[in-house]
C-alpha cells in the first residue's frame, strides 16, 4: 500500500508523528509493506516553528517539501495545491492522509480528489460552526471531500452524521495527538524548568525576574488566533487582563507566536509588556518544553486548540480564551477541564479567579489512550 501524509504547520507536525512511527513498526515487525512519502507544505518553516519538531519527535524529514511559505490564505491555499498537483501525479498513492484544519489541510484535499485519490482526514468532525474562523472552512471542505473520517470523540461523529456523511465512512480512533503526548511525557517531565525559561529568555522585558517562577505556580499562556491579536482592541484587553489581574497573583511563562510578537510590535503595546515584572516571553519552544511547561503549570490560558485538548488529559485548569470551540469534549460541562471566556474582560476575570483555586483533575475522554495512530492504519489498510 502507498500513503501520502501531509504537514503544513506546527500542530500537524505532533499528529503526523505517531503516524509514522506506526508505519515503521508496521513494517519492521509485521512485513507490512507499506510505503509512505510526507510532503511539508512549508506553511510554517521557522526552525523553531517546524523542524525543532521533527528534531524532538524523533519523525524523518519530510521527502517533499513545497517551500509555499506565509501569505494571504488564497496565497497559501492556492500555491500548495500548484505545488501539491505534480508530487501527486508522480506518486499516486492508494490514500492521502491529511490532519487537523490548517490552509494546507484544505489545499490538499482538493488536489487528492480531484487526482481521484482515496482521501483520510484525522480529526474530522469538529465544528466551531464559526465561518469567520479560516480553520472551519478548511474542516469543511475537507471533511466533505474525505472518504474515511477520523474521529476523536462521538460529539464530532455526530457532527459528520448531521452533514449527511454515511456512517461507513466514519471511524472513532481517539485524539492522535495524545498519542504523542503519551510517548513523550516522561522525557518531557524530566526538563528542567529553570533551564528552559532561562535558556529561551529573550530579553524582550529586561527587568524580569526568574527566581520567582515555581512548580505549580505559574500560568502558562498562548495566543495566535487572528479574533484575538489581529484586532488592537481585542488584544489590548487581553493585556490589560494579563497584567492586572494574572501577572499581579502570578507569574506568568508565554512562549510567543511570530503573528502575535508582530502584532505586539506593530500596535505599539511592547513598551507595555516589557514592564511588568513576572511577564517571561519567550520564543515559540518546540513540542517537550511546551508539554514540561503545560506539567509544572497551575493554570493555562490559551486561544489553541490542541493546548485545550492536553490541558484535560494532564488535569490543568484552562481558560479558553474563545468565543466558540470546535472540542466542546473540552469543556468543563463535558468533563473537561476548559472553560470558553472569549475575550471578554469580565469572563476572563471570573473564569480565572474561580479556576486558579481548582487543583490539577485529569479527564481522559474515550479511546485518548495513545493508540490512536494504529486504529487508524489498521482501518486504511484493511480498506485499500
Ligand atoms: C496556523 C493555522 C492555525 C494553527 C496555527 C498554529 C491556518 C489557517 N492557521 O496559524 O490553525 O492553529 O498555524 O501555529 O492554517 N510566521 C513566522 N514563521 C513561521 C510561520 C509563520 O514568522 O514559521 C509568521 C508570519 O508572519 C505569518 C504569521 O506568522 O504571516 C502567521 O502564520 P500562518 O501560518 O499564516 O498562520 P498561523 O497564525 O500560524
Amino acid at each position: 500500500m502507498k500513503l501520502l501524509s501531509v504537514v503544513g504547520a506546527r500542530p500537524n507536525f505532533v499528529k503526523i508523528a505517531p503516524l509514522m512511527r506506526a508505519i515503521e513498526n508496521a513494517n519492521g515487525k509485521f512485513n507490512a509493506g507499506i510505503q509512505h512519502k510526507l510532503v511539508h507544505t512549508g506553511q510554517h518553516y521557522d526552525a523553531e516553528m517546524s523542524q525543532s519538531f521533527f528534531d524532538e519527535l524523533g519523525i524523518a524529514y519530510p521527502d517533499v517539501e513545497l517551500g509555499v511559505g506565509s501569505g494571504s490564505h488564497a496565497q497559501q491555499v492556492g500555491q500548495t495545491m500548484i505545488a501539491f498537483e505534480p508530487v501527486v501525479q508522480e506518486y499516486r498513492p492508494d490514500w492521502i492522509v491529511i490532519v487537523g484544519d490548517v490552509n494546507a489541510t484544505c489545499a490538499c484535499s482538493i488536489t487528492a480528489k480531484k487526482e481521484h485519490i482515496k482521501l483520510a482526514h484525522v480529526e474530522a468532525g469538529l465544528r466551531s460552526f464559526d465561518l469567520d474562523m479560516p480553520e472551519e472552512l478548511n474542516r469543511l471542505v475537507a471533511d466533505r471531500l474525505a472518504d474515511a473520517h477520523f474521529t476523536t470523540d462521538s460529539i464530532a461523529c455526530t457532527n459528520l452524521i448531521r452533514e449527511g456523511v454515511s456512517q461507513e465512512k466514519i471511524h472513532l480512533v481517539g485524539n492522535i495527538m495524545i498519542d504523542t503526548l503519551e510517548a513523550t511525557r516522561k522525557k518531557a517531565s524530566e526538563l528542567d524548568l529553570d533551564w528552559i525559561i532561562k535558556q529561551n529568555e529573550t530579553n524582550y522585558m529586561a527587568d524580569s525576574d526568574l527566581n520567582n517562577i515555581r512548580e505549580g505556580q505559574y500560568a502558562m499562556v498562548t495566543l495566535h488566533r487572528p479574533s484575538n491579536v489581529d484586532d488592537p482592541a481585542a488584544l489590548s484587553g487581553i493585556l490589560n487582563f494579563l497584567i492586572k489581574e494574572v501577572a499581579a497573583e502570578m507569574p506568568i511563562i508565554w512562549p510567543i507566536h511570530p503573528r502575535t510578537r508582530n502584532r505586539i510590535l506593530d500596535m505599539g503595546f511592547d513598551d507595555q509588556v516589557k514592564k511588568v515584572r513576572g511577564l517571561h516571553l519567550l520564543p515559540p519552544v518546540g513540542y517537550m518544553k511546551m508539554l514540561r511547561l503545560n506539567l509544572g503549570a497551575k493554570i493555562a490560558l490559551t486561544d489553541s486548540g490542541g493546548l485545550q485538548e492536553e490541558c484535560c488529559v494532564l488535569g490543568t485548569p484552562c481558560l479558553t480564551l474563545r468565543f466558540n470551540t470546535e472540542r466542546p469534549v473540552t469543556l468543563e460541562a463535558n468533563g473537561g477541564t476548559c472553560v470558553l471566556v472569549g475575550n471578554d474582560p469580565e469572563r476572563m476575570r471570573d473564569a480565572f479567579h474561580r479556576k486558579k483555586k481548582e487543583p490539577k483533575t485529569p479527564f481522559r475522554p474515550p479511546l485518548w489512550d495513545g493508540r490512536t495512530a494504529v486504529r487508524i492504519l489498521e482501518k486504511l489498510t484493511t480498506q485499500s
